[in-house]
């Protein structure tokens, strides 16, 4: 297990500076002492997500998702603490100390051992395809029209008979038990060990560090009757949902775009004829973590998918995926072929450029497939059509968009801007008067919860910020006045109770404590306190301010019950002089404090 103790958290968390490393997420811009961009975690069109290179902290004023550096790597790549540790440690060049612990040395070590079978197995493949015995495959390689630098930028290869690669792979030292993890290798009911891939075109699939972490293979031979292409299986190197084909190379090109294809054949045929921005998902339904791969190295995504059905179904399903991570994602229109490959050898990178700049939104995109259901000929067909765009035009929040969006349908489908208009705007003025109808009653319901919480929510970060950024000058008059049990958020007071338990009178000691808290819900109260900027004069009239607030409180709770408590029937003289002489006590006060 990797050994790690709040000082080399820290060492990491000072490596990456917060800014720099959501920088590669979210475009951020900077706002007074912060900065500001559209949320990674939720959909939005204007920007609450903060970030603070003061405090090091992010937080989304929308969904309340917050934290330091580690916690947004937890959630935007998903790993888990220890993990996140691994990926910032090496972002930020740090060593991380020896591991000791025997499982996860021994994870460690197997997962080594792959990477250098995976690596010998591609070189090997690579090395095969130039030898006599690859004829069919070099022939196949011409036919396909690959040239010699396409075969070695991308490693292209040829896989033996029977064993070659488990023989090859002994030869070089590695165990059974390795080679059969690999999944390279399978081993059938008598025991013998048989290459996966049997003479086929081999492509590595090459993570974004550089290492073949599987392979596509591909048949040679013109026959239906046995598989086109066949994959590795996941394993301990390889998740097929997290890498994505070419990426490795597409990640150096100068465009800031990529152009997601299917297939391997797409990717390969594109970069050799100078599109160097592409990569490929490999016939699978776009996932989430390859949204966020893209996201990564690109602004924009443009989808280049098969022209057949089932390609465009799929890039309506993997835009949608795109879109929920604020990503720019375009589509691509193909006429006259019937994938990218065949596409740009017949028509030239040139026409393939023009169609990478005219590739169209998803609002476009949409309205163009429930076109194809329609005759616009016919007026009948004509009107239903009408009203289905209604819904995807009405969506389009911006004003200005969605009038341009409705200039160009207009003229591309032939019907009259008005129609348009008429149907657009009795879809919203709809909505609009639903919402007028509906909602009052439970907006000032909402609204009153609301604003208590809000009121106490305010109040409770404010103290616990005056004891994160001024220790020395407020500690002691909190701790005197306040105490966890006055605080209403069970998060602030856990909060509350760390900071007073600590010895600490360091504001940025403080904070790094805090920080080393592992709840996801603690850091989200803290985040939202580290990213508001209060803008305190005076410390001291503010803590006094606070402190006034919560005595004030408790006197007046105090009030209510001792009058709730004076109404009961049986109660005896004695008391109830009592409670009548602190009664009258804490009239006087609350009346001073007034
Ligand atoms: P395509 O059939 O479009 O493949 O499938 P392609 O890359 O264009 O190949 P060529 O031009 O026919 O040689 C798209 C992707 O779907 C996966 C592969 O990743 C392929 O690149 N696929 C397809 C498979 O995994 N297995 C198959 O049998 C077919
Ligand atoms: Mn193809």
């Amino acid at each position: 297990m990797v050994q790690y103790n709040d000082d080399l958290k820290q060492e990491i968390r000072n490596a990456n500076d917060i800014v720099d490393v959501i920088s590669q997420y979210v475009i951020l811009k900077r706002s007074g002492r912060n900065f500001m961009g559209l949320c990674p975690f939720h959909k939005e069109k204007s920007p609450s997500f903060s970030v603070s290179p003061d405090r090091q902290y992010y937080h989304c004023f929308g969904c309340g998702k917050g934290g330091d550096v580690y916690n947004f790597i937890m959630e935007i790549e998903r790993l888990s603490f220890r993990e996140s540790l691994e990926f910032l440690a090496e972002r930020g060049h740090i060593q991380l100390p020896e591991v000791n612990d025997e499982e996860f040395s021994k994870k460690q070590y197997m997962i080594d051992r792959m990477n250098k079978i995976n690596l010998e197995t591609a070189m090997f493949y690579h090395e095969r395809l130039y030898m006599p015995l690859a004829k069919i495959a070099q022939d196949y390689v011409k036919t396909r029209k690959l040239d010699n630098h396409t075969l070695q930028a991308f490693k292209i290869g040829y896989s033996g008979e029977y064993n070659e690669l488990y023989t090859f792979l002994k030869g070089k030292g590695f165990q059974d038990h390795e080679i059969l993890a690999t999944g390279l290798v399978n081993q059938n009911d008598r025991g013998e060990f048989i290459d996966r891939f049997r003479k086929r075109l081999m492509f590595p699939i090459i993570s974004v560090s550089g290492k073949p972490v599987a392979f596509g293979g591909r048949r040679l031979e013109d026959n239906d009757k046995i598989a086109k292409y066949i994959n590795s299986n996941e394993n301990l190197v390889y998740s097929k949902k997290k890498h994505l084909f070419a990426l490795n190379l597409a990640k150096q090109s100068e465009e800031k775009r990529i152009i997601l294809v299917e297939g391997y054949m797409d990717a390969i045929s594109l970069y050799q004829r100078g599109i160097d921005n592409v990569v490929a998902s490999l016939g699978t339904a776009l996932t989430e973590e390859q949204g966020r791969l893209l996201r990564k190295y690109s602004q924009q995504v443009i989808f280049s998918y098969d022209s057949d059905g089932a390609g465009q179904n799929a890039i309506k399903r993997g835009i949608e995926v795109l879109e929920k991570q604020n990503c720019d994602a375009r589509v691509l229109q193909m006429e006259g072929a019937k994938d990218p490959d065949e596409f740009i050898i017949k028509y030239g990178s040139g026409r393939f450029k023009l169609l990478v700049d005219n590739a169209i939104s998803l609002v476009e995109f949409k309205i163009k497939m429930l076109k194809d259901g329609y005759n616009l000929d016919n007026a009948k067909d004509k009107i239903a059509f009408l009203k289905k765009i209604t819904d995807v035009l009405s969506s389009v929040e911006n004003k200005i968009e969605r009038e341009i969006y409705i200039d160009k349908i207009a003229e591309q489908y032939g019907i009259s801007k008005q129609a348009i208009y008429a149907e657009v705007n009795k879809a919203l003025y709809k909505g609009k008067a639903e919402t007028m109808l509906v909602k009052p009653t439970a907006k000032i319901e909402n609204s009153k919860v609301g604003e208590v919480d809000s009121v106490i929510r305010k109040r409770e970060n404010m103290v616990l910020y005056l004891l994160i950024n001024y220790p020395k000058e407020t500690k002691e008059m909190i701790q005197s006045n306040i105490s966890a049990d006055d605080l209403k958020i069970e998060e602030n007071k856990l909060i509350f109770e760390k900071i007073m338990a600590l010895e600490e009178k360091d504001s940025e000691k403080i904070t790094q404590q805090i920080a080393n808290l592992e709840d996801e819900k603690i850091q989200e109260h803290i985040s939202e306190i580290m990213v508001t900027d209060y803008e305190i004069t005076s410390v001291e009239k503010c803590v006094q301010d606070v402190i006034l607030i919560y005595n004030k409180e408790r006197l007046q709770n105090r009030k209510l019950q001792i009058v709730k408590e004076l109404e009961n029937p049986n109660l005896e003289k004695g008391q109830m002089k009592e409670l009548e002489m602190e009664l009258s006590d804490i009239i006087v006060k609350m009346a001073k404090i007034k």
